[in-house]
């Protein structure tokens, strides 16, 4: 990598501060991100023995993610084929094969099946009202995991989880142990930094029982949708399905290999599920933390869902929820104080020029730290502050496309982002419009966060206390 400005760090340095400083800080901080003096558009670092190119300057940014993106298309994680069922999954493909497969994957998200979504999902929320009505103070991580876990089993995968109702959920015992521990890091690091000792070492996307119980469940839902001729659904688990069966879209001509094979739907349920489920799961729980903390946003949160609620008798709709427009406020405004995935990865597939003259070669990895833009006063003065209000109209219109990433821009932007909007919408709109939330004494505030997770998270159980309105 060559550029006019950018120094990368040296490495001994960065071994120095990697053994003393949170991984987070490390890899996401302003002093890393930053990337050298103020007011320069990039820089570099060394990650490990892997120079590591920093944007974080808006306008690059939006180069990067969306009008030059024939040259980053590629995430640039490793996985091996060959001996991991869960390889071919959304997140992990690049090249060919993700421009082939990503088209009829995000077709489950569109507006007008998220609207059928919403009865569904309400649904869910009554049952998470209901657990909560026998709590007087509860844990909100584990509240906002179970819903979410149960409605995107229900509507992508026709799925009955049982997270919110069975204290023995399958599925909420599989979720646990996914991130839990640094599994899935490792994998993504060493892939990342040394893809030749991954393959050598045979490193899996997940533990060998996680694989098996998302290749269990696979076959279980293929099975009963053959025996009791559900090949009519319309959800996401049915267009896994007929990619596989259709084959259409899904040959990779460039290695000749099939993409769509029945591995392919072990993948994509398992990540699906797990991107799914965890990122709105912590999201929903910082949205609980900074609604207790902040109870005058709270409040007026409070009117707005009362009122629209009232007008439409009690039923939530996705007109219902459009008219919320505080919360939708309030719902940005959470994603972008805890950018869940901190950073946004890319990879140099053709040769870039940048606008100092500095050449990007192929190969090289991008870093978009989302969380030092976010945190980022020019863009977001006073920082630390909750604060719905930068999401009005116009300081919307004031700020710049690429200083909001936290589910990315462009053409690999999160596949969900909409579907995971609408249901914290409808999880933090029932809870507001029955419980008033306020910070049980041992919960932190300011909140402190987990300082090595790979997704951004508490550091300890955020724990509310409930009062009935
Ligand atoms: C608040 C919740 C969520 C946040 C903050 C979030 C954030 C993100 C981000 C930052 C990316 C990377 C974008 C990029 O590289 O440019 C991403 C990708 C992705 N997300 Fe989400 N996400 C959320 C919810 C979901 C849900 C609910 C699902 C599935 C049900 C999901 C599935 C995925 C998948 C499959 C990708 C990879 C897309 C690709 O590479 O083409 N996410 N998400």
């Amino acid at each position: 990598m060559r550029s006019a400005k950018a120094e990368p760090r040296s490495h001994k340095r960065h071994l120095r501060q990697f053994r003393r400083t949170e991984l987070r800080w490390i890899l996401f901080s302003d002093e890393t991100c930053a990337g050298g003096d103020e007011g320069q558009k990039c820089g570099g670092f060394y990650f490990l023995t892997r120079p590591v190119l920093v944007v974080r300057d808006p306008a690059l940014v939006v180069s990067i993610l969306v009008s030059d993106f024939a040259h980053f298309s590629s995430r640039g994680f490793h996985t091996n084929e060959q001996h991991d069922p869960l390889a071919k999954n959304l997140i992990h493909l690049d090249g060919q094969p993700w421009k082939l497969v990503r088209p009829k994957m995000t077709a489950s998200f569109a507006i007008n099946k998220l609207r059928t979504m919403i009865p569904d999902m309400d649904r869910f929320a009554d049952k998470t009202l209901e657990q909560m009505s026998k709590h007087s103070t509860v844990n909100a991580e584990d509240f906002s995991d179970k819903f979410m876990i149960d409605v995107v089993c229900s509507c992508l995968f026709g799925i009955d989880s049982e997270a919110i109702e069975n204290p023995d959920s399958a599925f909420y015992e599989v979720a646990k142990k996914i991130f839990d521990g640094y599994h899935f890091s490792v994998h993504v690091f060493v892939g990342y930094l040394f893809p030749a000792l991954h393959t050598f070492a045979r490193m899996t996307v997940a533990r060998p029982e996680i694989t098996d119980f998302f290749k269990k469940v696979t076959k279980d839902n293929l099975n009963l949708r053959e025996s009791e001729g559900l090949s009519q659904r319309k959800d996401f688990f049915q267009t896994l399905v007929s990619m596989k069966e259709t084959q259409q879209n899904c040959n990779d001509e460039s290695g000749g290999a099939k993409v769509c094979d029945e591995d392919f739907i072990v993948a994509n349920l398992f990540m699906f599920f797990s991107a799914g489920f965890d990122s709105s799961g912590k999201i929903g729980a910082f949205i609980i933390y900074e609604l207790a903390a902040n109870k005058e946003i709270q409040k007026i949160l409070r009117t707005e869902v009362l009122r629209v609620l009232d007008k439409y008798d009690n039923k939530l709709s996705f007109e219902a929820i459009q008219e919320m427009v505080y919360l939708e406020k309030v719902v940005a405004e959470a994603n972008r104080k805890y950018p869940i995935l901190l950073v946004i990865f890319r990879k140099c597939e053709k040769a870039y020029r940048l606008p100092d003259g500095g050449l990007i070669e192929p190969g090289i990895n991008v870093m978009i730290p989302s969380s030092a833009i976010h945190y980022d006063p020019k863009f977001y003065p006073d920082p630390e502050k909750f604060d719905p209000e930068r999401f009005s109209e116009e300081n919307k219109s004031r700020r710049h496309q690429g200083a909001y990433l936290p589910f990315g821009i462009g053409p690999r932007i999160c596949p969900a982002w909409q579907f995971a909007i609408v249901e914290l919408k409808v999880f933090i709109a029932r809870i507001v419009s029955k419980y008033e939330l306020d910070l049980h004494p041992s919960t932190n505030s300011p909140l402190r966060l987990h300082p090595r997770n790979f997704l951004l998270s508490p550091e300890k159980d955020i724990l509310v206390n409930l009062t009935k309105v």
